[in-house]
């Protein structure tokens, strides 16, 4: 027996080494940590129990018969993160660059199974050189495999996607499919074809960084939530980005401890411009409330007219969606549509409530918007509210003008609870634009054109520019002072937390893509 179990520790020491000391030497010069060592900053300390350590695969072509290493360039498992179980894979660039082969492939999709089946988050940490070359279709296939997972999983458990390296090819619509892509900035890079065959097929010359970096994927194209400083960094943002989420579909929202005490936020009477043109910023209203430090903001850095993020309030943890006058005056175009919808939905799959701040003067106008098609894009974030089923507040802050005001949670899409607050404007569109078209013959024909329209803009302004037509029909529950807005929401969504709501039966919708 002493024998034996000596020989199991050689097997695993072995394993532990991965592709050797040279290339763990390399990924290190490279600023880049191991598998095994961002697993080990990732989960609780002690609690990583691995799957899959022998794991060899069975290639026979090109002499990798003679070439084979325990664990095949994947370190499988499952361990906790603030002591909630979580399902990780962390590829190993030190052995095939990361490649995946089949075997590879099947550790990763029992590991997916497992997660699914238990219903845990899963959390893949992504340093690969894409399919592994010597092993043709296979290799393809087993990607497949796993977009498969992604798939169901999808809705069912969080998936988050860290790129620490390389993820080229099909290989990035993994990390797509999933809920959360996390980027490093410097050492990680995603894109569908390369910097050599962009210069082949469209003779553009363009660096991996610019191509597909974390901060062109976190401003440029949306597909990374998350450009971090670092490793360490990114590591961070899963941690936190999961506290702010249930296990699975099916179970609680996280929740902290929390007493009611003086929610009174005196600042918020004072946010908003006496100029109704001028901007502000939507994030201080966020923050006033919001519990402190608690809001994490995704897509920051993406169609930043629209804000988007988790936070806390009274303990109990929320999606915030909130149009940015800051940005755009906080309009709504293709890109903010998208992020909105993608953002909603996650939270509607993970019964994380939403609360909808708004000041929107409507949609981007322009060829661009139409011909890219802002019709169909932004009927997407309509989709999105109108089909979530999660407890749905909204604060009107300011402008709720035009198509924009019924798509951004309004009472007539199924949100539960519409507050505004006296600087509310409700209405079609601004009062200068409205006067200019129902009033067009009177300004034409009057003596002094600009005076006439000026008088008819304030007429129109006296009767819309407010909340309390709205308010009249119920389409607003109450107007409230904004000091007063955080008692308001941490009471309403108190009073809707066992909300259910029942959905036509259906296959599943067909949300405008
Ligand atoms: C097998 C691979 C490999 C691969 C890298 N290696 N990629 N082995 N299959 N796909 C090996 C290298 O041979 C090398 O082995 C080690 O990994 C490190 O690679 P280097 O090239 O030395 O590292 P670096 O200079 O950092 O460059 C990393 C890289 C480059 C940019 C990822 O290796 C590369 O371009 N690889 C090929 C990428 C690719 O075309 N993949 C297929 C994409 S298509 P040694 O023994 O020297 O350490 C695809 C389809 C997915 O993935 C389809 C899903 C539907």
């Amino acid at each position: 027996m002493k024998d034996k179990i000596q020989h199991l520790k050689d097997k695993k020491k072995e394993a532990l080494q991965g592709g050797g000391t040279a290339r763990i030497d390399s990924q290190h010069k490279k600023g880049k940590l191991t598998a095994r060592e961002r697993l080990q900053l990732l989960l609780d300390e002690g609690s990583f129990q691995e799957i899959g350590m022998l794991v060899k695969h069975r290639s026979t072509d090109f002499g990798m018969e003679n070439e084979t290493y325990a664990g095949d360039g994947v370190v499988t498992g499952y361990g906790t993160i603030g002591g909630r179980t979580v399902y990780v894979f962390s590829q190993d660039f030190t052995v095939f660059g990361g490649s995946l082969s089949e075997t590879y492939a099947e550790k990763i999709c029992k590991i997916m199974d497992l997660a699914l089946q238990n219903g845990a988050p899963i959390i893949g940490l992504n340093d690969s050189g894409g399919a592994r070359i010597q092993e043709g279709v296979v290799s393809l296939g087993g990607y497949a495999d796993i977009f498969y997972r992604n798939t169901l999983a999808s809705g069912v458990i969080p998936q988050i996607s860290a790129i620490m390296g390389p993820s080229a090819g099909g290989a990035v619509y993994s990390p797509a499919i999933t809920d959360f892509t996390v980027m490093v900035k410097n050492t990680s890079y995603m894109f569908v074809t390369g910097p050599n065959v962009v210069k082949t097929v469209t003779h553009e010359s363009v660096t991996a960084e610019e191509l597909g970096g974390a901060e062109t994927h976190a401003s440029k194209s949306g597909v990374t939530h998350f450009a971090c400083e670092n490793e360490l960094d990114a590591v961070e943002h899963i941690k936190r980005l999961l506290s702010y989420m249930p296990q699975n579909c099916e179970d609680l929202v996280p929740c902290l401890d929390y007493q009611i005490k003086n929610e009174h936020r005196e600042v918020l009477n004072s946010v908003i411009p006496d100029n109704a043109s001028q901007p502000y910023d939507m994030r201080l209203v966020i923050e006033e409330l919001a519990d402190p430090d608690s809001f994490m903001e995704v897509h920051r850095d993406f169609a930043e007219n629209i804000v988007v993020g988790f936070a806390r309030l009274a303990g109990r943890s929320i999606g915030i969606v909130a149009n940015q006058p800051a940005s755009l005056a906080g309009v709504l175009d293709i890109d903010a549509s998208v992020k909105g919808a993608r953002f909603v939905r996650f939270c509607d799959c993970f019964n994380i409530p939403l609360l909808v701040l708004e000041d929107v003067p409507g949609f981007l106008p322009g060829t661009d918007q139409e011909w890219n098609g802002i019709i169909t894009h932004g009927a997407k974030l309509l989709f999105a509210f109108s089909e979530a089923t999660v407890p749905r507040i909204t604060v009107i802050t300011r402008k709720a003008y035009g198509g924009a005001y019924c798509v951004m949670n309004s009472k007539h899409i199924g949100a539960d609870m519409n507050f505004a607050w006296p600087s509310a404007e409700i209405a079609v569109m601004g009062a200068k634009g409205a006067a200019e078209i129902i009033f067009k013959k009177q300004i034409s024909s009057a003596e002094d054109p600009e005076k006439e329209w000026l008088k008819k803009e304030k007429e129109y302004s006296d009767k819309f520019a407010n909340p309390y037509r709205a308010a009249e029909r119920g389409f607003i529950d109450e107007v409230i002072e904004p000091a007063e807005t955080r008692e308001k929401l941490i009471f309403a969504f108190k009073m809707l937390e066992n909300k259910a709501v029942k959905l036509p039966k259906k296959k599943h919708g067909n949300i405008p893509l």
